[in-house]
C-alpha cells in the first residue's frame, strides 16, 4: 500500500492508505483513542475504536507518546469538520521510534524556552504554518521577478569592504587579509546590472546591529533587484507590484496556514498597487502635528514609522530623505539635491520598513565627490567606481528584507520566528 502525504488525503475518500508521521496529541475516552497525526505535509484526526482492531494494536496505542514516529493504516473518510477535510478510521499503528518526555507540550512555555528547543519548536502546527508560507512568499518572489525580465545573479558573502556603513560589519579573517559578511549585495548587484540589465540577489547577509527589537536579526535574507536604466519611478511600481503579487499569492495559496496563525485574511485584501506615497518632509510635518518632537534632518525611529504606517491600510511609501542621512550611493533629487530619490516602504500595524532603495549616483564626478565627504577608499572600491568609468547608466534598485515581509504578511509578534533559525543579539544556538 503506498504511502500518501496528509495534505494528499482528500484525493483518497474511502480508500485504506498508509501514512508515516510523528503523533502531535492523543486524546482517549477509554473505548475510543483520536491520534493527531502530523506528517510534515498536514495534520490529520487518526481515531481507532476498541473492539473493531486488534487488542495489542490497541494497548499499544494507549502507551503511545508525544512525537513518537508511526506509520499507520486507515481508512479515510470525509469529515467536513476536519480542517483537513478527512478523518481517518485506524486499523494498525506501528511504532517507528519512540519520543521520551517531550520537552514541548501542549502548555504554554516562555520565549526563551522555546528558542532553546528551536530544533523542536519548528514541528510545532504555528511554526510550520510560517515556515511554509516564507517558502510560498519566496516562490511567488521569484516568480515575479523571472518572468519580468530579472534575472538571478548571486553575490559573494565573503567581502572586503561595506555597503551600508561600517558600523555595524562582522570582521572576520580571510587568510592574511581582514574581510567582513555581507551586509547587502547590493554593489555587486550594480556591477551585475551593467552586464545583465535587470538583475536580482536572493540570500543572508549580515548585520552586528546591537539592536534588540523585534524587528532586527542579525542574520537575515534580502531580495536585491537592481536595473540599470530605471528611474526612481520605476523603483517604486516595480516594488508595489511585487509585494501586491507576493500578498495575492499567498492569499490564494496558503488559507490553512493564515487561519493556522490567526492572521485575518482581511487585513492583506487591500494590499494592491497603487500604494500611497508621502515625502519625507510631509511625514516630518504629520509627526510634528502628532505632537512627536522631531525636526527635518532626523532619521525616523521605529515609533514613528509605526505612527505613519498606521494611518494607510496598505503599504506607504516614504520618499526622497535628507541626502545627509542616507548611504553614499543614493542619487539626489535634481531639483533639491538636498534630498535623495530615494524610498523606504513602510508596512501597515507596526511592522516598519520591509523595503529600503533608491536611484543611484550614476555620475562619475559626483560619485568621487559622495568618496571623499564618507571618507570611503578609492583603492577598496576601485572596481565600483570603474563601474562609473565604463558607459554608467543612470540605475536604480532596492532591497527586501525577507523576514519582516514575513513577519507582516503572517501577523506575528516579532522577527524571531519567521526564520527556522533566528540569529539574535544573544543567540547563537541551535
Ligand atoms: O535599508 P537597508 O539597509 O538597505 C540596503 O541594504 C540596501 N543596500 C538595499 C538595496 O538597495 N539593494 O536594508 C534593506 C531591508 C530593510 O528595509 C529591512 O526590511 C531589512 O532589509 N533589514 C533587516 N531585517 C531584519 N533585521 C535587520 N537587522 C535588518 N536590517 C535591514
Ligand atoms: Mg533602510
Amino acid at each position: 500500500m503506498a504511502v500518501v502525504f496528509i495534505r494528499h488525503l482528500p484525493q483518497y475518500i474511502g480508500d485504506r492508505v498508509t501514512i508515516e508521521g510523528w503523533l502531535h496529541l492523543k486524546r482517549s475516552s477509554g473505548k475510543i483513542q483520536f491520534l493527531q497525526i502530523r506528517d510534515g505535509s498536514g495534520f490529520v484526526q487518526g481515531v481507532m475504536v476498541k473492539g473493531e482492531v486488534d487488542p495489542e494494536v490497541f494497548e499499544a496505542v494507549e502507551h503511545l507518546t508525544q512525537e513518537s514516529s508511526i506509520r499507520v493504516v486507515g481508512e479515510v473518510k470525509k469529515d467536513d469538520r476536519a480542517p483537513s477535510g478527512v478523518e481517518l478510521t485506524l486499523t494498525q499503528v506501528v511504532l517507528i521510534h519512540p519520543a521520551h518526555d517531550y520537552p514541548i507540550t501542549h502548555k504554554e512555555h516562555g520565549v526563551d524556552f522555546l528558542l532553546d528547543h528551536r530544533h523542536l519548536w519548528i514541528r510545532a502546527p504555528k511554526q510550520r504554518a510560517i515556515i511554509k508560507i516564507r517558502a510560498e512568499i519566496i516562490k511567488a518572489i521569484r516568480a515575479f521577478l523571472d518572468s519580468h525580465d530579472f534575472t538571478q545573479v548571486d553575490p559573494p558573502i565573503l567581502t572586503p569592504s561595506s555597503c551600508e556603513g561600517t558600523t555595524n560589519l562582522f570582521h572576520t579573517k580571510y587568510f592574511d587579509q581582514d574581510a567582513y559578511l555581507t551586509q547587502s549585495g547590493q554593489l555587486y548587484m550594480e556591477a551585475a546590472a551593467m552586464a545583465l540589465g535587470r538583475v536580482y540577489s536572493f540570500g543572508p547577509t549580515f548585520r552586528a546591529e546591537k539592536s534588540k527589537t523585534r524587528r532586527h536579526l542579525i542574520e537575515f535574507w534580502m531580495i536585491e533587484p537592481e536595473m540599470a536604466f530605471a528611474t526612481h519611478e520605476d523603483n517604486l511600481a516595480v516594488q508595489e507590484q511585487l509585494l501586491e503579487h507576493v500578498v495575492a499569492h499567498v492569499l490564494a495559496h496558503c488559507q490553512v496556514e493564515l487561519a493556522t496563525l490567526k492572521r485575518d485574511p482581511a487585513r492583506l485584501v487591500p494590499v494592491q498597487a497603487p500604494f500611497p506615497r508621502i515625502t519625507y518632509d510631509e511625514a516630518i510635518r504629520l509627526l510634528q502635528k502628532d505632537g512627536h518632537d522631531i525636526k527635518w534632518g532626523d532619521d525616523f525611529g521605529a515609533p514613528h514609522e509605526t505612527v505613519l504606517a498606521d494611518k494607510f491600510d496598505r503599504p506607504v511609501f516614504v520618499e526622497k530623505y535628507p541626502t545627509a542621512i542616507k548611504a553614499f550611493y543614493m542619487k539626489p533629487d535634481p531639483e533639491r539635491p538636498e534630498v535623495a530619490l530615494c524610498a523606504d516602504l513602510l508596512a501597515p500595524e507596526g511592522y516598519g520598513e520591509i523595503i529600503g532603495g533608491s536611484a543611484r549616483i550614476d555620475d562619475p564626478d559626483l560619485l568621487m565627490k559622495r568618496f571623499e565627504e564618507h571618507l570611503l577608499s578609492k583603492e577598496d572600491y576601485a572596481w565600483y567606481l570603474d563601474l562609473r568609468e565604463y558607459g554608467s547608466v543612470p540605475h536604480a534598485g532596492f532591497g527586501l528584507g525577507l523576514e519582516r515581509t514575513v513577519a507582516w504578511i503572517c501577523g506575528l509578534e516579532h522577527v524571531r520566528e519567521t526564520i527556522p533559525f533566528p540569529r539574535l543579539l544573544y543567540r547563537l544556538y541551535p
